[in-house]
C-alpha cells in the first residue's frame, strides 16, 4: 500500500526526506502522465476546501490540481456566506464537509486548527495554512521548486528574508529543509526574527546564521526566499509601520547576487520585490506558484489512491 493513502498532511514535521522525495517523484509523473490516465486518479472524488482566511494561490491551485486528476471540488472560501455566520461551530462545519467530500483542505487563523480538523473529520485533512504555525503544501512546492530550478537541494546556501516571526511558510520551509544538507541565512528586522522556540529542535540540524542586513549575505546565496511582512498578524498597526518596506529586491540587488541564484516568494507580494525583477532569469516565484498545482495534484493522487500511481 502507498504510505500516503488516506493520510492527513498537517505538519511538515510529520514528513522526512524519503517522503519528500516520493512526493517529488510523483509530481514528475503527474507532469509527464498521459492526461486520460491522470484523470483516473481523482475520478469520482471530491475535494472539500474550507478557507477561513483569504487565499488566491492555495485555493485555486487545490481546485486546479483536483481538476487535473479528474476530480471535482466544493468549498467555502468566504465564510461570511456560510452558516458559520449563524454561529455554526468549526467542528460541525468540518463534519459537514467530511460527509460531502473525500478529502479536505483547511485554512484557518488558529494554530492547531488542522490538527483539530483531523480529529473531527472522517476524511483525510490537508493543512492549507494554520495561523502563524505551518503551511506544509507550500513547503512541498518550495522544495520542489528548488530541486527543479537548481537541480539539487543538498549543498545550497539559502537566504530567507522578511517576516520570519509571523510567516508560516518560513516555518514549514525550515522544518522541511532540516532534512537536507543546506546552509541557511535568515535576514529580518530585529522585531521579526525567527521564533526560536518554534525551531529549537531544527536549529540542531541546520546551519543557521542571522542578520538584519541582506548585504551581508547577498553575494553568497544560491536561493533568496523573500516573504511578505504579515500585516494582518501584527497586534499593533504602529509596530507594522516601523518595519514595512524593510527589504526591497530590485534590479540593484540582482546585480549583487550570484549570477545563477534564484529568487522565490510564496506570494502574495506587496512591495518587497519590484515588478522590474519579474522578467529576469532569477525570478522564479510565478514558476513556484505553477509547481504548486502539480505538487498538490501529486499529493491528492497519493492520498486518494491506495496503490499510488
Ligand atoms: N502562498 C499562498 O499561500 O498564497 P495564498 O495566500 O494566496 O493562498
Amino acid at each position: 500500500m502507498n504510505e500516503f493513502y488516506q493520510k492527513d498532511i498537517i505538519s511538515v514535521k510529520d514528513l522526512e526526506k524519503p517522503q519528500f522525495e516520493k512526493i517529488f517523484a510523483a509530481t514528475d509523473r503527474i507532469i509527464q502522465m498521459d492526461p486520460n490516465e491522470r484523470r483516473e486518479l481523482g475520478r469520482g472524488k471530491t475535494l472539500g476546501y474550507l478557507f477561513f482566511e483569504p487565499s488566491t494561490r492555495t485555493t485555486l491551485s487545490f481546485q486546479a490540481a483536483m481538476a487535473l486528476i479528474g476530480g471535482t471540488s466544493i468549498g467555502i472560501s468566504d465564510v461570511s456566506l456560510s452558516s458559520t455566520k449563524k454561529g455554526e461551530s468549526l467542528a460541525d462545519t468540518l463534519r459537514m464537509m467530511s460527509i460531502y467530500s473525500d478529502i479536505l483542505a483547511l485554512r484557518h487563523s488558529l494554530d492547531g486548527s488542522s490538527r483539530f480538523a483531523a480529529e473531527i473529520s472522517s476524511k483525510p485533512v490537508i493543512n492549507a495554512g494554520s495561523g502563524t504555525e505551518e503551511h506544509p503544501t507550500q513547503a512541498i512546492q518550495d522544495l520542489y521548486t528548488i530541486k527543479k530550478e537548481k537541480s539539487k537541494i543538498d549543498g545550497l546556501k539559502i537566504g530567507i528574508i522578511g517576516d520570519l516571526k509571523y510567516g508560516r511558510t518560513v516555518y514549514s520551509l525550515l522544518y522541511a529543509l532540516a532534512n537536507y544538507d543546506v546552509d541557511i541565512r535568515l535576514v529580518s528586522p530585529e522585531s521579526l526574527k525567527i521564533r526560536s522556540d518554534s525551531i529549537y529542535e531544527i536549529q540542531k540540524k541546520l546551519s543557521l546564521k542571522e542578520s538584519t542586513n541582506l548585504e551581508e549575505y547577498i553575494d553568497e546565496l544560491d536561493v533568496i526566499y523573500v516573504t511578505r511582512i504579515q500585516k494582518e498578524r501584527f497586534p499593533d498597526e504602529e509596530e507594522y509601520q516601523k518595519v514595512r518596506g524593510s527589504y526591497k529586491i530590485g534590479l540593484d540587488v540582482i546585480q549583487k547576487m550570484k549570477e545563477n541564484a534564484i529568487i522565490m516568494h510564496p506570494l502574495p507580494r506587496i512591495d518587497e520585490i519590484s515588478t522590474d525583477v519579474d522578467n529576469t532569469p532569477q525570478a522564479k516565484y510565478f514558476k513556484q506558484a505553477e509547481y504548486g498545482k502539480f505538487t498538490r495534484a501529486a499529493l491528492l493522487g497519493l492520498i486518494l489512491n491506495e496503490n499510488g500511481f
